[in-house]
């Protein structure tokens, strides 16, 4: 008996793939999905090392390109983890990333198109956020590369998609991060701070600040700069919360959030801190109802890359494999120059030129690509729980019945 596999008698491709950008849960996970779909059809797989930076070894000698074959080579992790199936579980990606901004000088984006040419692709499948696949598809004009992109950013700024991978992992370790605070904030009877990621972009603070319990959210989208009458307000939240028994506070702050004089910190939780003990202060002066909040304990705190860096959850590791899937099906079709996206619950590959077009408008005005809608159903459900999203006054706020007309 003969063991046959679905290989296809179609004429065999090379096809290379690169992760790019900063990492986030779930990149190795596509790049399994990849391997695994295009060796059974019989072609070739080649992971660009550290994004385009890759091709330039290539372009240098300073790769071989069999030495790039993954199928071949594998991963060979210490004991019984061997093998490509494994790297669904592994964070980071083991192809490496790149956080470069566009090549600096025409000499680098020569050898990026050399190094191309070298290894004769028939396509590229690029893992990027909205900044790596603009970028990167501007050397696919010039280089005439056939170019397949798949989301991937803890920000889920990515325009047509609803689900980025990384971004589902990503919620969870800051709800995560949120639940475990809150018992050393209850136990100093503090208000803990938090700062989370997400460059100009508030859905992870938004989402993980439901999920995890917060008091106060303030994302960019709603909040662009802090201001004396938001600083009241949030002061006002903790005042009633106070007065209602609770003992802590917690307050998401997303890092795209800017200081009082509309420029961006660092640490802008460390700022809000010093911002909001000051209010504190100068309301208490005013009015003796504020004195209570005084003497309460403020602490901030950045969550870092930490936010990057877990095994991905299923719904990210299947989000990826079924990108994965995706983009080597469009390969097959000679469906080039696409994006793959998640929109309501079904998979897509959509044209990649509108969509940078919008990508590329957006970073002009310096506006984010997909940013959080302020009549989303989100931001409804965070203000129908009383969260404070910086408006001057705490809206009563509902959810929409018309938003709930679909499960009826
Ligand atoms: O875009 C993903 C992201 O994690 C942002 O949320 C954050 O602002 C940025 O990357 C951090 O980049 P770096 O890894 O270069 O510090």
């Amino acid at each position: 008996m003969s063991i046959t596999t679905n290989q296809q008698s179609a004429p065999t491709k090379k096809i290379g793939i690169l992760t790019s950008g900063g990492d986030c849960p779930g990149l190795n996970a596509v790049i399994r999905s990849v391997v695994k779909a295009s060796t059974l059809k019989g072609w070739d797989v080649y992971g660009i090392p550290y994004g385009t930076d890759g091709f330039i070894g290539i372009a240098e000698g300073k790769y071989h390109p069999e030495d790039l074959l993954l199928a071949r080579h594998g991963y060979n992790l210490p004991g019984i983890l061997k093998g490509i199936d494994v790297l669904q579980f592994l964070s980071g990606s083991v192809l490496g990333s790149l956080s470069k901004g566009h090549p600096e000088d025409s000499e680098i984006a020569s050898k990026i198109l050399k190094g191309y040419e070298i290894l004769g692709l028939d396509a590229l499948i690029v893992v990027g956020g909205d900044g790596s696949i603009d970028i990167i598809y501007e050397l696919a004009i010039r280089g005439n590369w056939k170019m397949i992109a798949i989301p991937k950013t803890i920000d889920n700024d990515v325009p047509y998609t609803e689900l980025a991978v990384g971004f589902t992992t990503a919620v969870e370790i800051v709800t995560q991060a949120l639940y475990d605070l809150s018992f050393t904030a209850a136990s100093h009877e503090r208000v803990m701070i938090v700062q989370v990621m997400g460059r100009d972009a508030g859905h992870l603070a938004l989402h993980a600040g439901i999920a995890g319990g917060a008091d106060a959210i303030f994302v960019p989208e709603l909040t662009p700069h802090l201001t004396p009458e938001i600083l009241e307000g949030c002061c006002r939240q903790l005042a009633r919360l106070r007065a209602e028994g609770r003992n802590f506070a917690l307050i998401v702050v997303s890092e795209g959030v800017k200081n009082l004089e509309g420029n961006k910190e660092k640490y802008i939780a460390d700022y809000l801190e010093k911002v909001i003990v000051e209010k504190m202060h100068v309301l208490c002066d005013a009015d003796p109802a504020f004195c209570d909040l005084k003497a309460v304990d403020v602490r901030a705190m950045s969550l870092g890359h930490l936010q990057r860096s877990r095994p991905p959850l299923a719904m990210d590791r299947l989000l990826a494999t079924v990108y994965g899937i995706k983009a080597v099906e469009l390969i097959e079709r000679e469906k080039f120059d696409r994006v793959v996206v998640w929109r309501g619950g079904k998979v897509r590959g959509l044209p990649l030129k509108p969509i940078i077009k919008i990508i590329q408008q957006c970073h002009h005005e310096n506006r984010c690509a997909y940013p959080v809608e302020a009549d989303s159903f989100m931001v409804k459900t965070a203000r129908s729980l009383g969260i404070y999203l910086g408006e001057s006054e705490i809206s009563e706020g509902s959810i929409d019945p018309e938003s709930l007309a679909i499960l009826v």
